[in-house]
């Protein structure tokens, strides 16, 4: 079993487990039990994995359609689901910014600010867990979440349930990818997920040189940042932001600590995956990220403290914010000259990968205004 394989099953455990405690604690409500068990009617499509990037895994309840598929791309991009229409998941997850957010932390309906910074939904379909403390199993969890959310999009579930079945096209568009013209959250949720799986990006020049063989998709310079980044001796990034045999996720879906917003006295002001697991090893710990395409993705971490990849660099060169729980992988890399970490930026910046065509915001729904005036060249 390769380790992508093993993450994924360790993925679909803590959902089986957690749909069970779920069932378990609500006591299974009829309609979040009928959308589990409804499957898509149309022809189950593959999602063809660019080159550097392992097969996208596919929950067995929720094969993706081309039907589903796009009512999903739809559903992203509509802030119907929004209580006042105004937010969609494109307005923290906007494709102009490598789908997330310029703003440092996210403003919902009414302009209401979370304290964490919005992560890119590029690659998320590979994350064993969703969020930076990975509080939920699955994307179908996962984008229920900022629909009921009061500082995102301050909806109930029934009130975007309420508001779809009010919309003959949804119900059609429902009828047509699931077979029936009863909404209901699941399926809308199982839709999105669909259409975020298709949201992937490889095949970039790194993509191209390590995996495709071909020895001139590299500079020179992002050559060596890739002895850098991998070298136990050096930079040794690789120890958490992943590069297999065969294809690269750039995380190794595990959480660390490396001191962001923690104080002067150590001080910690977000517990991160503390906060579910309640062992004192998670305390101050969050979700690696993947470190493709972050270009337009900026600014960086959980807390979105950092402007710029150059920052985030510099906050490893110092050796993290020590506090008692910093993570053992973590120390000052002064030692590295100003040529490496140059190299070392060369080689981040050769991560970026084009994105299929079809993600954008479909024709015909009019792009949802972003949170952000900032706009890129
Ligand atoms: C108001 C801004 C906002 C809106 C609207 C919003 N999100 Fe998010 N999203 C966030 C923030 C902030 C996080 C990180 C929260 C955390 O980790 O605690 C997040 C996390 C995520 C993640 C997890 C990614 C990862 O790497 O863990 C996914 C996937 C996602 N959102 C998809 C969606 C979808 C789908 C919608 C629409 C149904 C949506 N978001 C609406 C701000 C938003
Ligand atoms: C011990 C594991 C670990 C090591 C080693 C590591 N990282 Fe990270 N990296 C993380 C985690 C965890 C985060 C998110 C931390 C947070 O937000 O609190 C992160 C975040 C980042 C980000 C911000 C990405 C985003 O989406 O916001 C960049 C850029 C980055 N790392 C680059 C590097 C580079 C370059 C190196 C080597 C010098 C490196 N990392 C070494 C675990 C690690």
């Amino acid at each position: 079993m390769n380790n992508m394989s093993k993450v994924w099953c360790l993925g679909l455990s803590v959902v089986v487990l957690t749909l069970i405690a779920a069932s378990f604690v609500l006591g299974a409500d009829a309609q979040s039990s009928a959308g589990a068990a409804v499957l898509p009617v149309g022809k189950t499509i593959q999602i063809k994995a660019p080159l550097g990037l392992p097969p996208v895994p596919i929950p067995a309840d929720n094969p993706p359609t081309e039907d589903t598929i796009a009512l999903g791309r739809r559903l992203y991009y509509d802030p119907q689901l929004s209580v006042d229409g105004t937010i969609s998941c494109a307005s923290c997850h906007a494709p102009q910014f490598a789908f997330s957010d310029k703003n440092q932390v996210s403003f919902g309906v009414g302009k209401k600010t979370g304290n964490r910074h919005a992560p890119t939904v590029i690659n998320s379909a590979y994350n064993a867990l969703q969020f930076w403390d990975g509080r939920a199993p699955s994307l179908e969890e996962q984008a229920k979440g900022p629909m009921a959310n009061p500082v995102e999009m301050a909806h109930s579930l029934d009130g975007v349930v309420k508001r779809l079945q009010a919309d003959p096209k949804y119900v059609a568009l429902f009828k047509q990818a699931w077979g029936t013209e009863q909404i209901n959250i699941d399926l809308a949720a199982k839709s999105i997920a669909s259409f975020e799986r298709t949201v992937i990006a490889g095949d970039s020049p790194f993509d191209r040189f390590y995996y495709g063989h071909d020895k001139k998709a590299l500079s020179p310079a992002a050559q060596r940042g890739l002895k850098i980044f991998t070298d136990p001796k050096k930079a040794n990034c690789e120890v958490c932001h992943t590069i297999g045999k065969t294809s690269a996720l750039l995380t190794d879906n595990k959480f660390h600590n490396l001191g962001i917003g923690a104080d002067t006295r150590g001080h910690l002001n977000d517990v991160g995956r503390f906060s579910q697991t309640k062992k004192d090893e998670d305390m101050g710990s969050f979700k690696t990220p993947t470190l493709r395409n972050l270009a337009h993705r900026e600014p960086y971490m959980h807390d979105g403290s950092f402007p710029t990849v150059k920052d985030a660099l510099a906050h490893y060169i110092g050796g993290g914010n020590m506090n008692d729980h910093l993570d053992k992988q973590i120390h000052a890399l002064d030692f590295l000259t100003f040529d490496e970490r140059d190299d070392l930026l060369q080689f981040l910046d050769s991560l970026n990968g084009k994105l299929p065509d079809n993600v954008g915001p479909p024709p015909d729904l009019v792009a949802a205004p972003t949170t952000t005036k900032a706009s890129i060249k």
